[in-house]
């Protein structure tokens, strides 16, 4: 598949080593430009672009920034995808420790829908409470015993099942957290966050999930 990866720090990094691995064409792109990610394109065969290219033909986009970077996306990023593109969002909201005050999400918008109307496009939330070292430690094969199920939120059900595949592809099962409505239930601070589980954990743990934001993730 062709694959833009926006952002790419600890989990775009990561995401880049393994999905370039994989045999996937991925371009990758940050803030500072392509020129600052020859190492990781040596290192890995992924092309660095400006941002602006990043979405230009893939069918799968992760957008993997802190989030209060996703206002600062130049505006039709996503233009020259295919139509049908299905978009991960991985971010979190940390107001405390970098993000600052975002009173949507404050007043209780989950945090991917937030950024569904920043970037004016649906999103697949997943990999946000996944350790980005587990992405390159963690995988296994499809049965294997002990397989980490990641939660995946979103409205677009064929989009969905295009990251729930490719997660599987990367080694990881996945639990199917509904729509964007319900995907507070995957937010940092609740049960499932960072938690390492296979799949009925996960579940139990996804239904175990409050609404409340608690003081620690409040601005
Ligand atoms: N770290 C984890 O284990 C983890 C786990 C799950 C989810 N998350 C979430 O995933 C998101 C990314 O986390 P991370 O730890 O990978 O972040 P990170 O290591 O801080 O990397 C952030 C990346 O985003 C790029 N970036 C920042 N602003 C940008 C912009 N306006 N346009 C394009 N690229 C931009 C940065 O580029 P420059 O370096 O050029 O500025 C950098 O490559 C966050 O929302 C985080 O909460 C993180």
């Amino acid at each position: 598949m062709k694959i833009g990866i926006i952002g790419a720090g600890n989990i775009g990094g990561n995401l880049t080593r393994r999905l370039t691995a994989l045999g996937h064409d991925v371009s990758v792109a940050n803030s500072r430009g392509p020129h600052t990610l020859t190492a990781l394109a040596e290192e890995t065969g992924a092309t660095p672009v400006p941002v602006e290219e990043a979405a230009r033909g893939a069918q799968v986009v992760v957008v993997t920034i802190p989030l209060k970077a996703v206002p600062d996306l130049p505006k039709g990023f996503l233009d020259g995808a295919a139509e049908d593109v299905a978009v991960i969002d991985t971010g979190n909201y940390y107001p405390q420790q970098r993000d600052g005050r975002i009173a949507e999400i404050e007043d209780g918008l989950p945090e991917s829908r937030w950024t569904e109307r920043q970037i004016g496009h649906p999103v697949v939330k997943a990999f946000n409470g996944t350790y980005s070292d587990d992405i390159l430690d963690k995988p296994q094969p499809k049965g294997a015993p002990g397989r980490v199920a990641l939660p995946v939120s979103g409205d677009d059900e064929a989009a969905k099942k295009v990251v729930r595949d490719l997660i599987d592809e990367l080694g990881f099962d996945t639990v199917d957290n509904g729509g964007q409505d319900e995907s507070w239930r995957q937010q940092p601070g609740t049960p499932v966050y960072g938690h390492r589980g296979g799949v009925e954990e996960i579940r139990k743990a996804l239904e175990a999930a409050t609404p409340e934001r608690t003081a620690d993730w409040r601005a």
